[in-house]
């Protein structure tokens, strides 16, 4: 691995647990204004000093994070369907590795849909980035993507979709933990880290999420939906900040938890823009 390469996954994943918690605000690209993310500037500003990585598309970047900020980005440049489609793998490249590079981007990403109508494209569109990511010193994040089918969540899925895409030279793969997760980890050479997926019942369910991709030996995690849709986000970041570099439990990141919410962390609704 180049220079260059090795500089931003060491932004990415720091020492000294090598890990890294990524905050994921990209949902826009195909679902609009989300719930808790419709103004999204006020949404990531109090959350971008507690995260290691950001990941989010140019429009986002350039609208609403100033060029001050120290968080790695990465930047998702796949896209060009909605969710007002049925089948949600018609994914293009939509933004360029040369955009990417001026934008100082630590990482790109883009999903790919194994066994979708359009799987071909998607790895296809994954093999191509790779090439650009080499020539730019840029890691690609392979996300494998299951559009509407929530149910597709399983090891043997997994494994097979996130082996394929670290075969075709993604850097890092995204993937959504699962009953049986080390068998997906431990078929894939690159480092794994770990989608939030829709809003969970409860704190704890989040932070065993985390606790158990990360004990099966994922990287850290690349969550959404479960930190800021939650009533108290900073608060979240900080226990899951716990759990994937200080090795702490389940028990310790509620106890952080409710010790922040206890100091009086503001809810988002109350966080003003930057
Ligand atoms: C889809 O919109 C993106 O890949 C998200 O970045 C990914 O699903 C992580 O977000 P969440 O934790 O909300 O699933």
């Amino acid at each position: 691995m180049d220079w260059g390469m090795r500089n931003r996954m060491g932004r990415m994943f720091r020492a000294p647990s090598g890990n890294s918690v990524m905050l994921a605000v990209d949902h826009g690209y195909f679902m609009g204004p989300t719930r808790k993310l419709e103004n999204i500037r006020a949404t990531v500003a109090p959350l971008l000093p507690h995260a290691d990585v950001v990941g989010l598309t140019r429009g986002v970047l350039r609208a609403c994070v100033p060029p001050e900020s120290t968080t790695p980005i990465l930047l998702r440049v796949s896209g060009g369907v909605t969710v007002l489609q049925e089948d949600l793998s018609d994914e293009a490249i939509t933004t360029s590795m040369h955009d990417a590079a001026r934008l100082n981007v630590s990482a790109v990403a883009l999903s790919v849909f194994v066994g979708a109508p359009h799987e071909h494209q998607s790895l296809v569109n994954l093999s191509k980035l790779v090439d650009d990511g080499e020539d730019a010193g840029i890691p690609v994040m392979a996300i494998t993507a299951v559009g509407k089918e929530l149910e597709k969540r399983d090891a043997r899925y997994l494994a097979l979709a996130c082996r394929v895409s670290a075969e075709i030279g993604a850097h890092i793969v995204k993937t959504y933990y699962c009953d049986g997760f080390s068998k997906v980890v431990e078929g894939c050479p690159v480092p794994i880290v770990v989608a939030g997926g829709p809003k969970l019942d409860s704190d704890r369910a989040v932070l065993e999420l985390a606790h158990g991709a990360v004990a099966a030996g994922a990287r850290g995690l690349d969550m959404g939906r479960n930190i800021w849709q939650s009533e108290h986000p900073v608060p979240m970041l900080k226990a899951l900040r716990a759990i994937v570099h200080d090795k702490a439990t389940v028990r310790d990141g509620l106890d952080i938890l409710e010790g922040e919410k206890a100091r009086g962390a503001r809810p988002l609704a109350a966080a003003s823009p930057a």
